[in-house]
Order: structure tokens, then C-alpha cells, then sequence
């Protein structure tokens, strides 16, 4: 069959890129524009085709004749010029490239905050499995099966007995079952629930917090944690321990800090009650110490856990958590 005049001119465009000298675009010229080339030929041919067709065919070989000209024209100025006779030279006065370096994301920056103040004040960083048992994840936490405490977490179920851990306290368990006290240890790490708007995301990141001994009182919680709070923001910022509910902890408290956007007056950040929540809190419970072989008429201690996105968001006034996991390099660079 007869070529296209698009084929030719895919042809003859493929022919001039690939040339490197003027005389082989001269060549190429002759092939396709000369007497006897393959477009003049082209336009000869015309005058075999029905009436009707000619106009238009004529019109387009025309123009594609007029296209590779000026291509012709146009790589013989590129392959004469002094840039590409020079190419290769490598000019070392010109300014270098300069790159981004990377920097840490703001959670991780807070997460590593966080480590080191406890690690400062003795305590061990310990890790454990983000697809967890649910004997882990709840029994061992004295959170049976059917208890309405599991509603407080939407858990994503991997199977009927494995679900991908909806906190860090499982970590309290599994170091206890294997370590004797005194017992001193913080797990940061991702956890998952089913919830996402303004302030939850499906994936976040955790602090617990485990101390554990003979002798270990709400009062070292107290004064821990007051520590903590005062080293991570200033040690102006107050902070209160409200009453609270835990399936694994008795007496349970939350700890609350002044609002660090309106210092108490009131306002959108803390819900216009002048303090804000950050970590849960307790004495570990006896059954959580039951079911680790732990001698409860001789060892108390006390948990904490910490959301580190929330904990992010007040130390850098940030309004919505899912602002973190867009990957927006400009709101990134900020920290
Ligand atoms: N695990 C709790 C949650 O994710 C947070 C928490 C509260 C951890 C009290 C603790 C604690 O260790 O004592 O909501």
C-alpha cells in the first residue's frame, strides 16, 4: 500500500532528529523536497486522485512540505551552532545545582521530642507488633470481649482474632510478660482506627508509657508527668489532672493543659473551656497485672499515653490533623 503523507513526514522527522551534520540534513532535504524526492512526488501523484479528493491532499502535502522545510532549516542552525559544536565542554565556573536537603516531618521531629525527654528521665524505648492479637489489643487489658469499652476505639479487624492495634498498650503487656519488675519503658508507634475528619486520621502515632515497681504511686505519676509537660512545652504551662475512665487503669486521670493558643481566656482551639487534652493516664489496673504473673500485693505502677499528632498540632497552632499525611511539601518545609 501506498504510504501516508503522515507516514512520510513521521519518517522524515524521525531522519532529521537524528542527524548530526549539516550534509545529512541536505541529504534528507534532497530525499523528501528534491526533484525527484519523496513529497515532490507526492504532490505529483495528486493529479491521479478523483477530483474530489485533490484539493484537500494537495493542501496537506503542501503544508507538510512547508513543516519539513523549516525543520530542515531549523536542525541545520542547531547542528552549526557553537553550543552544539561545544557540547561535552563542561564549564566549572557556572553556579552548581543546588538540592534540597530533607528534613524530619513535624510528628516524627515531636515523636523524637517526646523520647528523649523520658529518656532523660530513665526510661527504656520499647517496641512491639502494629498487627496485634486481640488478647493483646483488649483481654489483657481488662477489655473482654462485648464490653462496651471497645466502642471507645473503631478497630480495623484483620481476621476474627487479629486486629491492627488500636493503641500502644498492648506494649505495657508484652514487656511485662517478659521482664520483671521495677519495669520503666515508653513505645512509640503507629496505631489505627477507623475514623478520619479534622482531628482523626485512620493512622496516627502514640506514646505509652510504663512504670512499674515496688512502691510506684500516683504521686510519681504526678510528678512525672508535670515534668514532662514542662519540658516539652515551658514550665509555665499549667496542666490538671481531671477523673477519668480506662478499662486498664484505677484510678484513671487525663491530663489537660492550659490552652497554649489563648492561655485559658477561651477560645475555637480548646472548644472555649480554657484547657486542652493531652494524654490519658492511671494506676495500671491488678487485673492487667494478673494477667501478666505479677504479684499485685507487692507491685503498682502507672501508664500514660500520649497522642503525638494532637500534642503536633498545639505546639505548632496546626487546625487540621490531615494536613500531615498530604504530602504538601510547602506546609511541610515550614518546621
Ligand atoms: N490507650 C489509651 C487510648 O488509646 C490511652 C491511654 C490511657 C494509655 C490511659 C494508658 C493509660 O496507658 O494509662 O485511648
Amino acid at each position: 500500500m501506498e504510504k501516508t503523507i503522515e507516514q512520510i513526514c513521521d519518517e522524515a522527522f524521525k531522519e532529521i532528529n537524528a542527524a548530526e551534520s549539516s550534509e545529512s540534513l541536505n541529504a534528507i532535504s534532497v530525499k523528501y523536497l528534491g526533484r525527484k524526492g519523496i513529497i515532490t512526488q507526492f504532490l505529483r501523484s495528486i493529479s491521479t486522485l478523483p477530483s474530489e479528493e485533490r484539493p484537500k491532499a494537495g493542501e496537506k502535502a503542501n503544508e507538510t512540505k512547508k513543516i519539513l522545510e523549516k525543520a530542515i532549516k531549523d536542525a541545520i542552525s542547531r547542528v552549526e551552532s557553537e553550543a552544539y559544536k561545544t557540547a561535552g565542554f563542561i564549564d566549572v565556573s557556572l553556579p552548581g545545582r543546588s538540592s534540597f536537603p530533607g528534613s524530619l516531618h513535624p510528628v516524627t521531629q515531636i515523636m523524637r521530642q517526646i523520647c528523649d525527654i523520658f529518656a532523660r528521665m530513665g526510661f527504656n524505648i520499647a517496641e512491639g507488633p502494629e498487627i496485634e492479637s486481640d488478647y493483646y489489643n483488649f483481654e489483657a487489658l481488662n477489655i473482654p470481649k462485648y464490653h462496651p469499652a471497645r466502642d471507645m476505639q473503631d478497630t480495623f479487624y484483620v481476621s476474627d482474632n487479629i486486629v491492627l492495634r488500636t493503641h500502644t498498650s498492648p506494649v505495657q503487656v508484652r514487656i511485662m510478660e517478659k521482664r520483671n519488675p521495677p519495669v520503666k519503658i515508653i513505645a512509640p508507634g503507629k496505631v489505627y482506627r477507623s475514623d478520619s475528619d479534622i482531628t482523626h486520621t485512620p493512622m496516627f502515632h502514640q506514646v505509652e508509657g510504663l512504670m512499674v515497681g515496688e512502691n510506684v504511686s500516683f504521686g510519681d505519676l504526678k510528678g512525672i508527668l508535670t515534668n514532662f509537660i514542662h519540658l516539652l512545652f515551658d514550665d509555665k504551662t499549667s496542666l490538671r489532672f481531671r477523673p477519668s475512665f480506662f478499662p486498664f487503669t484505677e484510678p484513671s486521670a487525663e491530663v489537660d493543659i492550659l490552652c497554649v493558643i489563648c492561655r485559658g481566656k477561651g477560645c475555637r482551639i480548646c472548644s472555649y473551656t480554657g484547657w486542652l487534652e493531652v494524654l490519658g493516664s492511671g494506676m495500671v489496673h491488678p487485673a492487667v497485672f494478673e494477667n501478666v504473673g505479677y504479684d499485685t500485693s507487692k507491685i503498682t505502677g502507672f501508664a500514660f499515653g500520649i497522642g503525638v499528632e494532637r500534642i503536633t498540632m498545639l505546639k505548632y497552632g496546626i487546625d487540621d490533623i490531615r494536613k500531615f499525611f498530604e504530602n504538601d511539601l510547602k506546609f511541610l518545609r515550614q518546621f
